[in-house]
């Protein structure tokens, strides 16, 4: 395997990329409340997800520009048909990257195996509760023993580490935070709680009606001794030592903390639309360059090239939540990619 090339992916404000989010569809088989109404339905028509080739052809073009670290998310990227492949084929590429999925865990139990078998890494679980009831309320599906089922299968398969994504919202699961960390410090999963973000199709956000890092850690150090762990570098998670670690558990504060000027993350939606940020209101068109016949395949891959250093050129240095003027992105979440 070749040296990977150093990221030719700097921003204006210098800041490196190498970690590219790539969606996988928009479908998903839960409706977290925080993400979508129970009723949603707007999906993207399935001719215009990229096929697994055209993905290829985005994925080749980003590694030799430097992406060393391919993220899979969605909806739930589980719900692609194909992904074992997909996964097999980005570890084809000549310098596959890091490869790792985002998953709600309903799907894991039969494709853990056969992930880590292709070249998966490792899983990041979105596990808000661990009572039943309470994650039926949620999610408005019956499938919590789904999910332990695929942390289970992970765990057989050696994708490591487990993280776990948690949500908190209040009067419904923040009353779980510390139960949550022991039950993770007894199964080894590495838990990270995320504020909520204005990013839910059914635009229900509302910054009095988040948990916030400071009110986790509140609720947290009631029951643990925590320390911060020193280095952070471009990761999101605040990181903490539980009892003098060596386990840690997460905090990203995207609203409340955020860590934008540390960002190396370009994200690809299922219908190819580059975004250089998750609060990005402009898109640029990738599927359009891939099926343009009048284009030879170096044409192509010039123009993704293109399209991929303007993008970045266009990154503002921070999402804006907290300005007055902030604007909600037309796309939720499940159609961005998280
Ligand atoms: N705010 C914060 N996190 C969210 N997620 C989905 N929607 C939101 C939101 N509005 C989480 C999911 C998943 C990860 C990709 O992002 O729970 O774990
Ligand atoms: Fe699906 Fe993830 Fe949205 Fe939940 S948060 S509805 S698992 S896409």
């Amino acid at each position: 395997m070749t040296q990977a090339p150093t990221s030719t992916l700097v921003d204006t404000y210098g800041r490196v990329h190498r970690d590219l989010r790539v969606s996988l569809t928009d479908r998903c088989s839960l409706r977290c409340t925080y993400c979508m109404p129970a009723d949603f339905a707007d999906w993207l028509p399935s001719a215009e997800l990229l096929t697994t080739d055209e993905l290829m052809t985005v994925l080749a073009t980003a590694i030799d520009e430097g992406i060393d670290e391919v993220r899979l998310t969605g909806g739930e990227p589980l719900l692609r048909p194909d992904v074992v492949d997909v996964v097999e084929r980005i570890h084809q590429l000549p310098r596959p990257p890091r490869t790792s999925i985002t998953t709600n865990a309903l799907r894991l139990a039969g494709l853990a195996g056969p992930l880590r078998d292709a070249g998966l890494e490792r899983v990041n679980v979105s596990l808000d509760t661990l009572d039943r009831d309470r994650f039926k309320q949620m999610t408005h599906r019956d499938r919590f023993d789904d999910v332990l089922a695929g942390l289970a299968a992970a765990r057989v398969a050696g994708l490591a580490p487990i993280k776990i994504n948690a949500v908190l919202m209040p009067g419904i699961n923040d009353d779980e935070a510390a139960s949550m960390l022991q039950r993770a410090l007894d199964e080894g999963w590495r838990l990270r709680f995320i504020e909520q973000m204005p990013l839910d199709a059914g635009g229900i956000w509302h910054r009095d009606k988040m948990v916030t890092a400071e009110q986790i850690l509140e609720k947290l150090s009631a029951a643990f001794d925590l320390s911060p762990v020193p280095v952070r570098g471009s990761a999101p998670a605040e990181e903490f030592f539980v009892n003098g670690g060596p386990e840690t558990v997460g905090i990203i504060a995207s609203v409340t903390r955020p860590f934008c000027g540390n960002c190396d993350r370009v994200r690809l939606t299922a219908d190819g639309q580059l975004r250089n940020c998750l609060f990005a209101r402009e898109e640029s068109d990738l599927r359009s360059v891939l099926r343009d016949e009048t284009l030879s395949d170096a044409e192509v891959a010039a123009e993704i090239r293109r399209r991929l250093h303007a993008s970045l050129a266009a990154k503002q240095p921070g999402h804006g939540i907290n300005d007055p003027s902030f604007i909600q992105p037309q796309r939720p979440m499940s159609a961005i990619g998280g």
